[in-house]
């Protein structure tokens, strides 16, 4: 198929490709003529593992193409895929704007049937926006075409992109016409390769809420079990116990239920936000995900306060060492991280921070901790150690989980080791020699 994918950031990006990737012709546009130029080059403005060979490659078949003219390519293509940012506006709704630009623009300048998808993150009722904005373009210009607007949110996690992508768990397709459903099912057949169908169809307003919901459920139970390791604490129970415990209730599970820092990224706080306004908008206060959103938001401060507890309220003249900038491990992504205000809060009171982070250095020196001048850049994790008071890791990258800790002792100085994540065996830290702290245990 011929497919024009607009917005080339994260979801547009790695749709496009891995689309590309399955045989079809794919052009990516955007309204960034660098960024275009960047990407014709193989020059790719986020770290995801694969996307840049995968990229390349179809570059190169010509399978994969970028361009800054929607219209032009709008002309060839038998599907258009609407990916433009929703950034969080003031009030915590989705901001529609880039979305409805888009709608516009495609109704100003289509030529032919076009089934028109929703694949950003957009709040119930957008796809009947994009259809009335579409059409009030077309009757502009004295038009009638055919076109049908479908919702396709994807569920893509960063890190693991390519992989979900590629091999998803499921596909919603929210459609209220037969024929662009057939349609995409056609597009996506080829990405389910068990005989199991995981494409999953139902109306537009279901699919649009379905993207909400499972991201909103995630992190409830991400809040959840930080509210449990917090009391946990104060029973003198080990969360991490009891986590194992709980899990092995299938109906619970084991996945997403480690207590740590809070969640951060570009979904997660966002779209509980949105959800929360959604059901607002529509007269209804949504009390559970409202606490979601509370119990991270105090969460992302528990390591500072245990720092604090340890070194007491003033830090001047106390250094510390950060293991870990990015939201979650393999992503440059500082979206709501919970470095972020760790670092700020320590800053605050005095401290000096010396950090490391395995891809996220240039995003928090050029952008998240830009005007900290209390901040320096260390090139490894064993260089941020270096006469700090104590070790905070904060991301779960693989190579902080087993570290030299003879190293530790040597470089630091003082054993002292918070760990956000709970990556150490607490007794075999005892064992070592370290004062260890971590969420969820005494
Ligand atoms: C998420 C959804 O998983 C994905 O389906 C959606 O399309 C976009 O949002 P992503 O933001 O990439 O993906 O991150 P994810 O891996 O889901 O983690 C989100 C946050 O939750 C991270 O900050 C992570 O550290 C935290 N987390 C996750 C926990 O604190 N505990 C857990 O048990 C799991």
């Amino acid at each position: 198929m011929n497919l024009t994918v607009i917005g080339t950031g994260y979801v547009g990006l790695v749709s496009g490709t891995c689309f590309a990737e399955m045989g079809n012709r794919v052009t990516c546009v955007d309204i960034d003529s660098k960024k275009i130029e960047n990407l014709e080059k193989g020059i790719i403005p986020i770290y995801e593992p694969g996307l840049e060979a995968m990229v390349s490659r179809n570059v190169q078949n010509k399978t994969l193409h970028f361009s800054t003219d929607l219209s032009a390519n709008l002309d060839k293509c038998d599907i258009a895929f609407i990916a433009v940012g929703t950034p969080m506006g003031q009030d915590g709704s989705a901001d529609l704007q880039y979305v409805l630009q888009v709608a516009k623009e495609i109704g100003t300048s289509m030529q032919h049937p076009l089934i028109v998808v929703d694949k950003s993150t957009v709040p119930v009722g957008t796809a009947d926006k994009v259809k009335a904005t579409i059409q009030e373009a077309l009757d502009k210009r004295g038009l009638a075409i055919d076109f049908e607007v479908v919702s396709n949110p994807e569920f893509l996690k960063e890190g693991d992109a390519i992989s979900d992508f590629m091999k998803p768990d499921r596909v919603v397709i929210g459609a209220d016409n037969d024929e662009a459903a057939k349609k995409m099912r056609t597009l996506y057949s080829p990405f389910f390769r068990s005989s199991v169908d995981r494409l999953i169809q139902m109306d537009v307003r279901s699919a649009e809420m379905t993207k909400y919901v499972a991201n909103a459920m995630l992190a409830t139970k991400i809040s959840f079990m930080n509210e449990i390791a917090n009391i946990c604490e104060l029973v003198g129970a080990d969360v991490n116990k009891v986590r194992i415990g709980i899990g092995s209730d299938s109906r619970i599970g084991y996945s997403f239920i480690y207590p740590g820092s809070g969640y951060g990224g570009s979904c997660f706080p966002k779209d509980v936000k949105a959800l929360k306004k959604t059901a607002e908008e529509h007269g209804y206060t949504a009390q559970l995900i409202n606490s979601v959103e509370e119990v991270n938001n105090k969460q992302k401060f528990v390591i500072a306060q245990k720092v604090v507890n340890r070194f007491g309220e003033d830090l001047t003249g106390k250094t510390f060492a950060v293991w870990g900038l990015a939201f979650k491990p393999e992503t440059d992504d500082m979206r709501e991280a919970p470095a972020i205000y760790v670092i700020k809060e320590l800053v605050k009171r005095g401290a000096s921070i010396q950090a490391y982070d395995p891809k996220a250095m240039e995003e928090a020196q050029h952008f998240y901790l830009k005007d900290i001048k209390e901040v320096s850049y260390c090139n490894s994790k064993y260089e941020t150690l270096k006469n700090a008071d104590a070790m905070i890791l904060l991301t779960e990258w693989k190579e902080f989980r087993s570290p030299d800790f003879e190293e530790l002792k040597v470089q630091l100085n003082a054993p002292i080791i918070f760990d956000g994540r709970n990556q150490y065996n607490d007794a075999l830290m005892k064992e070592r020699g370290f004062e260890y702290y971590q969420i969820g245990k005494k």
